[in-house]
């Protein structure tokens, strides 16, 4: 069986109406966490854990996101002749091999697991990487890493996993597994945004997972789910009731939900803090704020 992950799937379809008006000109996965774009940081992570072809499952409207990734030879040239290098290497550290990236149209909005089928033909007949880049996790060793040495003892498929509030549950595909602190749990079920007081457990998928391409084959059939959508999870539970070789996976290191206003800020300042250049002066802000709201109170 072959355990070595060489591919990833980045669904970055969504409109990304709750940031609108922003999203009118600008893909969400372009939106900038101090100065990299989202898309970056799931990009970084995917080639921290080896993973060799990156695919892109776009729509109309994302053309910005394959300009990111492409070489800018003009840019380059004057940043040479400036002998700015610093900003060459940061430039340059965004590029992607030639034929290393492959964009495939999502043509219509029919859900997560129908954008991950879109993707069928390019990933073929091997395990694959999915990362949903609204997913931001922060963690000294990159969470698809720790997932990739996981899985190369179990292989099977497995999803990343944390615990979340109780009223935060029914946002998430939820698990079903068994009562404990591993962090590599077998998963008896899967559900898509569970009806509140029907989810199995408050263990909820974040957007990490290791496939085998079986789970393709489930969404073969186009069968739609929670919220009138062809969903991803969906196609999990088929296949942990066919073989049972799905495992949750509790990552290590600090998720930012940046699909939410509010998580996307908190990470814009979790990134600005962990930045020297950065830190010392957003701190000095952020007290002064504090104490000026709690004095205004
Ligand atoms: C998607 C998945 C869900 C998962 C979540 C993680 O939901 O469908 O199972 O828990 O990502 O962020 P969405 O956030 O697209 O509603």
């Amino acid at each position: 069986m072959q355990h070595k992950v060489k591919k990833a799937v980045f669904p970055v379809a969504g409109q990304g109406t709750r940031f609108l008006p922003a999203t009118k000109a600008v893909p969400k996965e372009i939106m900038t966490l101090v100065d990299r774009p989202l898309i970056q940081y799931a990009i970084d992570e995917a080639r921290a854990a080896g993973i060799e072809e990156f695919i892109f499952v776009t729509s109309r409207g994302k053309g910005a996101l394959e300009d990111y990734f492409d070489h800018a030879p003009e840019l380059e040239a004057s940043l040479a002749a400036k002998g700015k290098t610093a900003l060459l290497k940061v430039l340059r550290e965004t590029y992607m091999d030639s034929g290393a990236i492959a964009y495939v149209r999502q043509h219509q909005a029919l859900g997560l697991g129908h954008a991950v089928w879109c993707a069928r033909h390019l990933i073929g007949n091997e395990p694959f990487a999915v990362l949903l880049p609204d997913d931001v996790i922060a963690a000294d060793k990159p969470c698809l890493q720790q997932m990739v040495e996981a899985y190369a003892e179990s292989g099977g498929n497995m999803v990343a996993a944390m615990e979340v509030p109780a009223d935060r549950v029914s946002s998430y595909g939820v698990l079903d597994v068994p009562a404990g602190i591993c962090p590599v749990l077998p998963v008896r079920g899967m559900v898509e945004k569970p009806a509140p007081g029907t989810e199995p457990s408050n263990l909820a998928v974040i957007g990490r997972y290791i496939l085998s391409p079986q789970v393709l084959t489930h969404l073969d059939s186009q069968q739609t789910g929670a919220g009138g959508e062809i969903q991803l999870t969906d196609a999990i539970a088929q296949e942990i009731a066919r073989a049972g070789n799905v495992r949750g996976f509790r990552f290590e290191g600090q998720r930012y939900d940046c699909g939410s206003k509010a998580g996307f800020l908190q990470a814009t300042l979790a990134f600005g803090l962990a930045r020297d250049e950065l830190r010392e002066e957003l701190e000095e802000f952020l007290f002064d704020m504090v104490a000026m709201r709690q004095a205004a109170q």
